[in-house]
């Protein structure tokens, strides 16, 4: 088991490397350090008194892939939230890198220079080309204008959108808009991406080919890779899952 397995007392959360790390791939990166820690993590709504997630305990290694599932409602966008520091815990702990994340004072400049975030409904600004929508976050890092648009070229070409730069939001295909969030997400080379249903407005051939985009990065850079997927067989690729079932892990 991870060094640091704590006790809890119904070990929910599988947070041990499944086959893909039995297998004899001498893929190194899937098993990385612990990346994140939760610790009984609770997320209560007083709006409507709801336990959106009740005693979460897992551990995520760095360069794995962690699939998020459960029922509409079951609390998976609210633990993505909590992941990223978009939200903050009612209960509980997350450590991040050796880090409890409610210590830090600086949690805006960790997410934007550690974590990339791609969401369903891409969220690109409607009046910034692809290029300027993937320098966004940039201006939050040191780079200079001209590291900044060649950057935003690299990104696009690496996603596939070699030519679509000056294209608004507008003007793109709904796959081709998530590829330019995912570009945006990789912005300041971060070490984790969440991503909460990326596919869900897609086609299903669009969706796969967003997918492994995702899984490609995870594969090939150890970025590590945490979806929401309502998508079983999805679920079934990923080194770990996160099953939620009415705001509680339940074992895979
Ligand atoms: N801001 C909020 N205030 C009150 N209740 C909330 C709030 N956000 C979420 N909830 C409740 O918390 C529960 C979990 O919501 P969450 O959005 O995490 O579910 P989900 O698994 O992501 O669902 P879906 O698959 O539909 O996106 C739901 O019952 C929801 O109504
Ligand atoms: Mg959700």
């Amino acid at each position: 088991m991870p060094q640091n397995h704590f006790e809890s007392p119904a070990p929910q959360a599988e947070d041990d490397p499944s086959p893909a790390s039995d297998s004899s791939t001498g893929q190194s990166s899937r098993d990385g350090d612990v990346l994140i820690e939760a610790q009984g993590l609770g997320r209560h709504y007083d709006e409507g008194n709801v336990d959106a997630l009740a005693d979460a305990s897992f551990c995520i290694r760095t360069g794995h892939y962690v699939a998020i599932v459960g029922k509409s409602g079951s609390g998976k966008t609210t633990l993505l939230n909590l992941i990223g520091g978009l939200d903050r815990p009612t209960r509980g702990a997350l450590i991040y890198g050796g880090r409890p994340m409610d210590a830090r004072s600086d949690l805006d400049h960790h997410r934007s220079r550690n974590v990339g975030f791609v969401f369903q409904s891409y969220y690109l600004l409607p009046n910034l080309t692809a290029a300027e929508n993937v320098q966004v976050p940039m201006f939050e890092a040191d780079y200079t204008a001209a590291e900044r648009s060649a950057r935003a070229k690299a990104l696009l070409d690496q996603v596939g959108l070699s030519g679509r730069e000056s294209h608004m939001p507008s003007q793109l295909s709904g796959g081709e808009a998530q590829r330019v969030a995912i570009a945006r997400a990789l912005a300041n080379a971060p070490e984790l991406i969440l991503a909460d249903e990326p596919t869900g407005a897609l086609d299903s051939e669009t969706g796969d080919s967003i997918l492994s985009l995702l899984e490609d990065l995870n594969r090939t850079q150890a970025i590590t890779l945490v979806v929401v997927t309502h998508d079983e067989a999805v679920a079934a690729r990923a080194d770990q899952q996160l099953r939620l079932a009415d705001g509680h892990l339940v074992r895979p």
